[in-house]
């Protein structure tokens, strides 16, 4: 791998964007060379497309302050000839944002993806590092479809599940059969704050719209295997889930019901969460958390406002593991949504694929 890589943020004026910038810009591995969004912003600087929409605690990063915004869609021949590989969170249809990855992908310019347009498609890694890294080695699978020698499309999964699966995966081997889960989440994850969206003061909506099948379907594809030139999704945890919109800026909170196929001690499992380490540890990634699952021992922990930037953001808390009379266990869980759940989560995911030579 290089010393360093250039990168692009395309989308980088939205609240997602905002996010890989103040992440990347003490980043040991990564420069920012090129910010790119709507033809609204294209042709202004940062400073001036961002203006009142930056909603960081901390100002904007002075490297990318002046730089012109580029034009997401008019511009990606000469983005990708730019950098070494792009993040993308933009807000546009669907299959606009497949057919713009794939053009970014196309002109050999690596695509890093907080978009949920690729999650399902079959050869496009849906990775969260600690947990199902080895799926990356279908790129070349998916270069050999593109026609590309660089250039490949990898996403990161929805910041709903990022608490319950990493708890689950390494429970993995007692049998997970069923869990049941509500989740509590942060208007951030709406791209919005108490500011823009006021309403959300003093209220909880029980709707989020598509949430409930991201988080049902996306784990089966992180459970699932690499079978020729495709990850073919897992049958069987059988998840149901029900996503709570609830009056906190950042950190998703999930209660969890769980059966197994073998049911473990409460020792087994606390043992196992204690244990675990995975491929982003063994590397020892820049932005991977030390420790990458805490428990708590407190019945009142753990809490979003405390503990949601545990390892930068980047660990996942757990806490009230005790046994249950419908299901074997159930315990509550909790992650920082635009850090693990997204950005960061994106930025680790680089990190890796620089790292297992993905993006020389
Ligand atoms: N917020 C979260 O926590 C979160 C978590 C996971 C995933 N996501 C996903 O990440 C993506 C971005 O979310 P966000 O909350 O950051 O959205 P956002 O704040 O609305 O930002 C959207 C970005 O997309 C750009 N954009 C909009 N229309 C465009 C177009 N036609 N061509 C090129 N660029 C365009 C915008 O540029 P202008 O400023 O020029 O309009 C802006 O940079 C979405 O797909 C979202 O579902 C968000």
């Amino acid at each position: 791998m290089k010393k360093q890589y250039t990168v692009g943020v395309i989308g980088a004026t939205g609240m997602v964007g905002q996010r890989f910038l103040t992440l990347l810009a003490d980043h040991p591995w990564f420069s920012v060379k090129v910010v790119a969004a709507s033809p609204r912003s294209a042709g202004k600087t940062y400073a001036e497309a961002v203006g009142a929409k930056w909603c960081m605690t901390c100002e904007i990063p002075e490297q990318v302050k002046d730089l012109i915004v580029m034009d997401a869609t008019g511009d990606v021949e000469k983005i990708a000839s730019m950098v070494d590989f792009v993040f993308c969170a933009v807000d546009m249809k669907k299959d606009e944002i497949k057919a713009l990855e794939e053009r970014y992908a196309k002109a050999e310019c690596p695509v890093v993806s907080n978009n949920s347009a690729h999650r399902h498609t079959p050869d496009v890694p849906m990775v969260v590092p600690e947990l199902n890294a080895d799926h990356i080695h279908i790129i070349p699978a998916q270069r050999e479809r593109l026609g590309t020698k660089r250039g490949f499309v990898a996403v990161k999964s929805n910041c709903s599940l990022q608490s319950y699966v990493p708890a689950l995966f390494p429970l993995s081997k007692f049998g997970v059969k069923d869990v049941l889960v509500c989740t509590y989440q942060a208007i951030s994850g709406a791209g919005k704050t108490f500011k823009t969206w006021p309403e959300m003061v003093d209220n909880v909506i029980p709707f989020i719209g598509g949430e409930e099948e991201k988080s049902e379907k996306e784990p089966l594809k992180i459970w699932g295997k690499i079978e020729g030139k495709e990850i073919v999704p897992a049958t069987s945890p059988n998840f149901t889930a029900q996503c709570l919109r609830v009056p906190v800026s950042d950190g998703h909170m999930g209660a969890v019901f769980v059966r197994f196929e073998n049911k473990p001690s409460k020792e087994e499992i606390l043992a196992t969460w204690k244990d675990f380490q995975g491929r982003a540890q063994e590397l020892k990634l820049p932005s991977a958390p030390k420790q990458f699952l805490h428990y708590f021992t407190e019945d009142n922990m753990p809490q979003t406002k405390e503990n949601r930037m545990l390892e930068n953001g980047m660990a996942i808390s757990i806490g009230r593991l005790r046994e249950d009379t419908q299901y074997d266990y159930k315990f509550v869980c909790l992650s920082h949504n635009t850090l693990r759940g997204a950005a960061g989560g994106a930025v680790l995911l680089a990190e890796l694929l620089c790292a297992e030579g993905y993006m020389d």
